[in-house]
Parts: C-alpha cells; structure tokens; sequence
C-alpha cells in the first residue's frame, strides 16, 4: 500500500480510512495487552501514535519494534483518544524494516545535550531539535530563491575553484592534484603549479563576489547561493571553515538601494519561516529559547537602526562599558561591540555604514573623505554580523590604485578589472551567512548546530 507522510495522516479527516506510515520509533510503552508506538518520518516534528493491540501480533515479531527501529505500518486512521493529537492508527499490518539494538543504539533518551549529539552528527538529524533545524534550513533556502525569483533577479552559478582570493583575506583551502611528496619544482626551488591539474595554483572560494559582479554587469540583479570556504582557525560559534552564503549584486544599486535590500530581504525570509514553520518554531521557542518568537516578530515589525561606523565607535567609545577588545576608531568591530549596539544601545537590529577602509576589502566603494569606503554589516541581536556588503568601487583608476596601495597582485584579478574597463556602472550587494540567519531564525547558540555536517578545525570526519 502506497504510503503517506505522518504530516498529512495528522491533519486529514479522512476518518476510517485503511492508511499505511513509515517512519522511525521514537517511543514505544503500553502494558501486556495493548503498546502505543510514537512514530515519526521527519514530515513534521509531531509523531502519530500507533495503537498495537497485542493479541492480533506475536510477541516474538514484534520485539525489535523499539526507539530507532524502522517499521512500515498499515491501519485504519481513527479519531487519537490522547491529547494534543488529532488522529492515531490502529495497527492491522507491521513490517519491520531495521531494527537497532538498544544494547548500542546511541539516541535512546530524550534530552541529550548539543555537545553529545554533535558527537554523533551523523544521526542528530533523527532527534525532534535537529529535525526542527532542518526542516526550518530548507524552507529557508526555498524562501531565499523565492524572494529572488518574485524580484527578478537571476541565480547565478559561480565557481567553487577559483584561482582568486576575493576578500584579500588569504585564508584559503589550497586545492591541487600534485602529489604533496614529491611537487614539481621551478628553476628557483619553488613548487611549479604549471603542472598542477589548471596550470596554476587554485583555492576553493571564499565568496562569490567577484564573479557575481560579472553577472550583475550583464542580468542587471543576479544572487549566488552556494557554499563557500575559510580557512581561519576561528573556534567560535559563529565561524564555520565551510559555510553558505547568498550573495545578490545589483547594477545601478547605490548603498542605500543596498540596505533597503538587505532589510526587506531579511524580514522576508523571518516572516516566511514564522508563516510556514511554526510547529518546529514553538518546539524551538520552548525547549531552548523562551524569547525566540518574539524576537522574531519584533524585528519584522522594526525599521532597522542606519549608522555609521563614525557615530558607531562614538557610541562604545562613551558607554562606559569595558570590553575585552579596544574600540577607537580604525578598529575592527567585534561581535562584542556589535552586540552591544543591537542588544543594549538601540534594542534592533543596526546597520553600520562607511567604515575605515584599512579593514574592509580592496573593492569597496571609496568615500570623498579618503579614508572611508561604502561597506555595510547588517548587525543582528545574539548573532552580531549577520550581512557584510557595500557599494562597489566602479572606477578602474580608483580601484587600481587601491589594489597597488595594498601591493595585491592584479595576476589573478585581471578579468575582474576589465569590468570596470568595458561598461562599468555603479553596483552594490551583500553577502548574508546562511547558518548565522539560521542561527537567527531558530535561536540556537552554536552555528555547529545548524548545519547538518559541520566543518571546522580538526572536525571532518562525517
Ligand atoms: O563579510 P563577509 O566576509 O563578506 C563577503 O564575503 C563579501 N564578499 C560579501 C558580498 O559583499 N558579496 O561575509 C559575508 C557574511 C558575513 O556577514 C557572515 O554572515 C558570513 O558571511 N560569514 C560566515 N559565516 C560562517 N562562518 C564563517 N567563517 C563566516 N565568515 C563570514
Ligand atoms: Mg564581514
């Protein structure tokens, strides 16, 4: 019998009706005469009871029916005599399709904590937090290109192997196929990625950027959404060595053009998540964040703060507040300053603007004062950045004298000027993190927990 999932058998009225559930046992009690099965496929974080009258099955068949075991059951739909269910199936048929011991079966408990269940990630995604989360991760993602696609902008594919450094930041995962024993060597005894597998030598990505400004040169509004990489040994809970982001860039935007975008585009995917995920959101509002609903409305329904950095590190400079990291002007904000504009100062969430553009990247658009450039971070309650972006620098002799004043080399950049040689317009965009959003949206604490398979230093084993 063909079989439907838990999330339709729960809300269908279709009384009476012989129905087939598989899924995963979460819970199995009862007594000697009747066993109550909890049972869940992941289509919902709510679980359909199914009523086992013992005399109808052999004791022996159906003892590997315990938490974790898979089964297929068919039966009639009924009216659920517990609370907070609609409907139960009374089992006529069960087909047992994996047992798992319980003697080894690691989630036999409920209430685990995160640390234990990070150490076995790759079977989280059956417990009701994790489910939660990835539930809420993909409607998310459908939302993002939603949103997009209503705008007329186009997804843009760009590559993961780049032979270009985009942020400048220099922390890269080198990606080559020369045998590390034994590399090739030039005349000078440096390694000679001419013999590497692209003729020279390639990275993963750390953005999308550079290549989504060739696009926005062309469709007018494009976005990427794909992951990208960083090799800083960041061991917070906010950084991940593979993380997504979704990286729009538009012609013609200007910088504030750029932050209407961001705001509305922000409060288009939390509205989305509390419109069509609200089980999974009360479950998280209630097991880990009492606030989390709250927030959420409060920022959909709040103008977001506009500042600049200026008047921001005026701010931090007269708060009074001792931080474990200095602020004064030309200092890169921490997510310590951050959260104390968000959280204590304003109480929404901040947009800061124009900073020293000694700690933003080459390609940002450089302000008349000479010494800031057009970048933007969106700044968010419990996250801090949740957005970086900016105008972009459109003037081929603007740009070049930056890149010369901080000796980058133009070798690998060269395709990326000539953009600004051949129909340069004003451009703008941004890149949003999506486990920091999905951080957001789910009130979790630690980005590990928000991604199924997470990536950091010295973890990627599964
Ligand atoms: O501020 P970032 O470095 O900006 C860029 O990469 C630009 N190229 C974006 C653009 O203008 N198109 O990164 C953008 C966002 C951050 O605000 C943060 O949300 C997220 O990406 N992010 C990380 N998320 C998880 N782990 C990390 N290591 C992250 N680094 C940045
Ligand atoms: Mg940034």
């Amino acid at each position: 019998m063909k079989r439907t999932r838990i999330v339709e058998l729960l809300n269908s009225s279709n009384l009476g009706e012989t129905v087939c559930a598989k899924g995963w046992v979460r819970t199995r009690r009862g007594n000697k005469n009747i066993a109550f099965i909890a049972l869940n496929d992941g289509s919902t974080i709510n679980n359909i009871q199914i009523v086992v009258d013992l005399s109808c099955f052999d004791e022996e068949f159906l003892k590997p029916v315990t938490t974790g075991a898979c089964i297929g059951v068919t039966g009639l739909l009924v009216e659920s005599q517990g609370q907070g269910q609609n409907t139960e199936i009374q089992a006529q048929e069960i087909e047992v399709y994996g047992a798992a011991d319980p003697s080894v079966y690691p989630l036999q408990k409920k209430g685990h904590s995160l640390e234990f269940l990070r150490e076995i990630a790759y079977l989280r995604p059956r417990t009701n937090t994790f489910g939660a989360i990835f539930r809420l991760r993909h409607h998310l993602a459908f939302a993002i290109h939603e949103y997009f696609n209503k705008q007329g902008f186009y997804y843009f594919h760009t590559p993961l192997i780049t032979g270009s450094d985009a942020e400048g930041a220099g922390s890269m995962f080198q990606v080559t196929t020369l045998d590390m024993n034994h590399p090739p060597k030039t005349a000078e005894g440096k390694i000679d990625y001419s013999q590497d597998f692209f003729g020279h030598a390639t990275n993963l990505t750390v953005s999308g950027q550079l290549e989504g400004e060739l696009g926005a040169m062309a469709l007018g509004g494009v976005y990427t959404f794909g992951p990208t990489f960083r090799a800083e040994n960041s061991n917070t809970p906010r950084h991940l060595a593979e993380f997504w982001m979704i990286e729009p860039e538009v012609a013609f935007y200007e910088i504030d053009d750029n932050m209407d975008l961001a705001e509305d585009f922000l409060k288009y995917l939390i509205r989305y998540a509390l419109e069509n995920c609200r089980d999974d959101l009360e479950f998280l509002c209630k097991m880990y964040d009492n606030e989390l609903i709250d927030r959420l409305n409060f920022v959909i329904n709040n103008d977001f703060v506009r500042l600049t950095y200026t008047e921001g590190v005026e701010i931090l400079e007269k708060s009074g507040q001792s931080f474990e990291f200095p602020v004064y002007w030309g200092a890169d904000l921490q997510s310590e300053h951050e959260r104390y504009l968000v959280e204590k100062h304003f109480k929404r969430p901040v947009i800061l603007t124009d900073y020293p553009k000694e700690i933003k990247s080459f390609y940002m658009k450089q302000n008349e004062d000479g010494k800031t450039v057009r970048g933007m971070d969106v700044l968010f309650p419990k996250i801090g950045e949740i957005i970086g972006g900016s105008q972009r620098e459109e003037s081929y002799e603007k740009l070049m004298k930056r890149i010369d004043e901080l000796n980058m080399s133009t070798e690998c950049l060269w395709w990326y000027l000539d953009t600004r040689k051949f129909g340069t317009a004003p451009h703008s965009g941004f890149g949003l993190g999506f486990e920091r959003l999905i951080l957001f949206v789910t009130g979790m604490a630690n980005i590990r927990d928000v991604i199924p398979f997470p990536r950091t230093p010295n973890n990627a084993e599964f």
